[in-house]
């Protein structure tokens, strides 16, 4: 029987979509939780947390494959080192990390962590592969619901994104996974640059409501590196199919 895949991170918007893919490629799944949760679909839960350093070491046993998808607001530093040590000593050959573009750019705690995260990936000694991909539409839609709540919609100016569907990225994960470790690959990024007015006009259009939009500017070095594009791939991205729009049709309605 192949051995089983470790996806920590198996439980969030991205894992649930990379779970099923490596079910039906054949492979037995072992996800990472900070929750207790039942054996079901042929997956089998560990309990553990990364940034606590628990429970990692019974999660990386007897595993050849790990796909390290867990991450949150801070900390996927401590939570890399953590996972990375247990992933060295238990001789896992291969580990996929999912970064973000503009992890080694933009001035942004996050996306230090993240570049952090990616450096402790690549010196751990451990085969290894890491994508950086661009915001998935699911944050984008978190963020411009958010917006949309107010009852003026701020557009801060010179701030783009190139908001990618979670599927394309789950199953580039999943080819990488069950492929030979290939370093840094190309990112992945969704078909279009958008401004983030552009992204907030289409939410409003697909859920029917009206709100004015108002330009303000994004202060600071964080500010400077999003109108620079720090976050974005313009050239030599692998570029996903699905847009913005066709994600706001399939899940927001009037
Ligand atoms: N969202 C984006 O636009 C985007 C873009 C590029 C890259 N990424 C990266 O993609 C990854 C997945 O993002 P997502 O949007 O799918 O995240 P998400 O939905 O917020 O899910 C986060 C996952 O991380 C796990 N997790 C969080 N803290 C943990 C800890 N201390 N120990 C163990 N597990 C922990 C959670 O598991 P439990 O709650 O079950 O413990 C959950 O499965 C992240 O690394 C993120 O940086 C995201």
């Amino acid at each position: 029987m192949a051995s089983s895949i470790l996806v920590t991170g198996g439980t969030g918007t991205l894992g649930n979509l990379v779970v099923p893919m490596l079910r039906e490629a054949g492979r037995p799944v072992r996800v990472l939780s900070r929750s207790v949760r039942e054996v079901g679909n042929g997956v089998e839960y560990v309990q553990g947390d990364l940034l606590k350093d628990e429970g990692i070491e019974a999660a990386v046993a007897g595993v050849r494959t790990v796909v390290h998808l867990a991450g949150g607001p801070k900390g996927d530093d401590v939570a890399t080192a953590n996972l990375m040590r247990a992933v060295a000593a238990a001789g896992v050959e291969h580990v996929v990390y999912i970064s973000v573009i503009g992890a080694n750019r933009v001035p942004l705690g996050y996306f230090r962590a993240k570049s952090d995260a990616e450096r402790v990936v690549a010196e751990s000694g451990v085969p290894w592969t890491t994508l950086r991909a661009a915001q998935f539409h699911d944050l984008v839609l978190n963020v411009t619901q958010k917006m949309a709540r107010m009852p003026v919609v701020p557009v801060p100016g010179g701030l783009r994104f190139q908001p990618v569907d979670a599927r394309e990225v789950a199953a580039r994960l999943v080819e990488l996974a069950l492929g030979e470790p290939a370093g840094l690959v190309p990112d992945l990024a969704g078909p279009r640059v958008y401004g983030m007015g552009e992204l907030s006009r289409g939410y409003l259009r697909a859920s029917g409501k009206r709100r004015p939009l108002l330009p303000v500017r994004m202060p600071g070095k964080a500010g400077k590196a999003y109108r620079a594009g720090d976050n974005l791939t313009l050239e030599g991205a692998t570029v996903g199919t699905r847009t913005w729009e066709a994600f706001l049709a399939e899940r927001v309605s009037a």
